[in-house]
């Protein structure tokens, strides 16, 4: 049977190799993004998965963007909400606005993407809902306070879904990336992304694929007892 996924962030970094490995593995896929239309439209070239333009911050927008999807490849069964974005500063200096984009992003994403493929999911008794959130949201992080609280929220959110989707066939599960080598993670000054490094056992940065392919473990039918879950995968930085 193939099975479609959505996923949002899609076209650039962890999301760009989540979309190309659940597309290799068989899955139909649609990729969602916000802004970068070059890079979409690269990540198409490259890759034959069609994208689609909108902000998962506004919920109007994922309503229709989602309806347009399941119109192109019918309903969405594995939902991966990967879109996220950071805001990055001491607390004296974060402004609200950083607090709000990211809140606006990174948690009501969560939210605004999630709820109005819910009934369909419950309806169709099988759904798979795997939420992207950060070894910040579990520890924390110096410079992240608007980050580390949204990511924090999304996994409060993935454990109170996981509770609701049960009897209906949906597993709702949370994938906690640590640092890995992507364009956010290459934003952060380099001395003290070398202080990160040196503090992860594995001695390097992950590679996206490595967090695409517990995407694809969790998304599997035969994944339906994991359910709730928070699965670490930073190389040993943080152990829960
Ligand atoms: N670890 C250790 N020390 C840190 C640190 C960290 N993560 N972040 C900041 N510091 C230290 C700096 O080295 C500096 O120390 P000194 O005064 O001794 O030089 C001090 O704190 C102040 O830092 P800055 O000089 O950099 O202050 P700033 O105001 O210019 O910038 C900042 C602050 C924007 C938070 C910047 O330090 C920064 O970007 N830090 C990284 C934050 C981070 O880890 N972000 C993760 C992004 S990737 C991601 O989010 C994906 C994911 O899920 C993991």
């Amino acid at each position: 049977m193939t099975r479609t996924a959505l996923v949002t962030g899609g076209t650039r970094g962890i999301g760009a190799a989540i979309a190309t490995m659940l597309k290799a593995n068989g899955y139909k896929v649609a990729a969602n993004y916000a802004g970068n239309d070059n890079a979409a439209k690269a990540f198409t070239d490259e890759t034959g998965i069609p994208t689609y333009k909108w902000s998962v911050a506004d919920y109007d927008g994922c309503v229709e963007g989602i309806a347009k999807v399941e119109s192109d490849l019918g309903p969405i069964e594995v939902l991966v909400n990967n879109a996220g974005i950071t805001r990055d500063a001491m607390f004296h200096k974060m402004t609200r606005e950083n607090w709000k984009d990211v809140m606006s992003t990174n948690l009501d994403g969560l939210f605004n993407m999630t709820h109005p493929i819910w009934t369909g999911m419950r309806e169709r008794k099988f759904g798979r809902v795997i939420n992207i959130s950060s070894i910040n949201g579990q520890k924390g992080q110096m410079g992240q306070a608007n980050y580390s609280a949204a990511k924090a929220g999304d996994i409060g959110f993935t454990k109170s879904l996981a509770q609701e989707g049960a009897r209906a066939g949906i597993t709702v599960n949370a994938i906690c990336p640590g640092y890995i080598a992507t364009e956010m993670v290459m934003a952060v000054p380099e001395k003290v992304r070398d202080s990160i490094i040196a503090g992860i056992p594995v001695g390097r940065l992950g590679e996206p694929e490595e967090i695409a392919r517990t995407v694809l473990f969790l998304a599997a039918d035969d994944a339906s007892f994991i359910n709730g879950a928070t699965m670490t995968v930073n190389g040993g930085q943080y152990i829960t």
